[in-house]
């Protein structure tokens, strides 16, 4: 794992969400941070997406996943190699032409520092944040033509780091995730899938053994 380069002052800074993403909590937190419970041991959340309450709460201890490789890509090297995709996203231009060259890059043959950059530049100057891709995995969102997008913030990059490099960041189906690690005083959040299929006893999905204190913030999808 590579230290990060700046000094103290950016690291102490209020950790936040890295991308904007589709469904993310950031304008709910006001109704779900009240509602966790100060006493679990651990925190888990297996639809991770923007993870805006993770970096919210801040948990000591906490397992973060998602399905989406190119998403964990980010996260596990913004942890180990901050500076590495700080040094590539200087490089990016919010121009048209420099978004469609960038977007039609492959980022599975990009460095992990690179695709990183890659994900953070489309997401800051893509049409409205969106992230879509076509059925071969292809990003497709049009170019946002924004003012002035901050593509490079480094103080919250430094922040998520810092947190990041205190958690388990795994790729991977949010069953395995919970099969593997449900244990006792986990919390977890889990708003997509409660989301997604209203019907679907989240119980089944935990192993029926562990007497897991489960918390379940049944919110609208965004
Ligand atoms: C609505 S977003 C999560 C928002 C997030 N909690 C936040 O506050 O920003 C849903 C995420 O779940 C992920 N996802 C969808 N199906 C999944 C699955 N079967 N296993 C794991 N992750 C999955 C998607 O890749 C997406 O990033």
């Amino acid at each position: 794992m590579k230290a990060a380069l700046l000094p103290s002052p950016a690291h102490q800074a209020a950790p936040k969400p890295l991308l904007k993403w589709a469904g993310g909590k950031t304008q709910l937190l006001g109704e779900i941070i009240p509602k966790i419970p100060q006493n679990y041991s651990r925190y888990i959340e297996p639809f991770f997406g923007g993870g805006a309450v993770f970096f919210s709460l801040r948990p000591d201890k906490a397992i973060i996943a998602d399905n989406n490789p190119e998403l964990i890509n980010l996260y596990q090297t913004v942890a180990d190699d901050v500076d590495g995709v700080i040094a590539k996203l200087r490089q990016y231009e919010n121009t048209e032409d420099s978004f469609y060259a960038v977007r039609a890059q492959d980022w599975t043959k990009l460095s992990c520092a690179e695709a990183s950059a890659r994900t953070i530049f489309l997401n800051k100057t893509c049409y409205n944040g969106l992230y879509r891709v076509n059925k071969s995995g292809g990003f497709n969102v049009p170019f946002g033509g924004y003012k002035n997008p901050k593509i490079t913030d480094e103080v919250s990059l430094y922040a998520a780091s810092a947190l990041l490099r205190r958690s388990t960041i795994i790729c991977g189906d949010y069953k395995r995730v919970l099969q593997e690690n449900a244990r006792q005083e986990t919390l977890f959040f889990l708003t997509h899938l409660i989301c997604q299929s209203q019907s679907t006893p989240i119980s089944n999905d935990i192993p029926k053994n562990s007497s897991t204190k489960r918390i379940i913030l049944s919110l609208p999808l965004r």
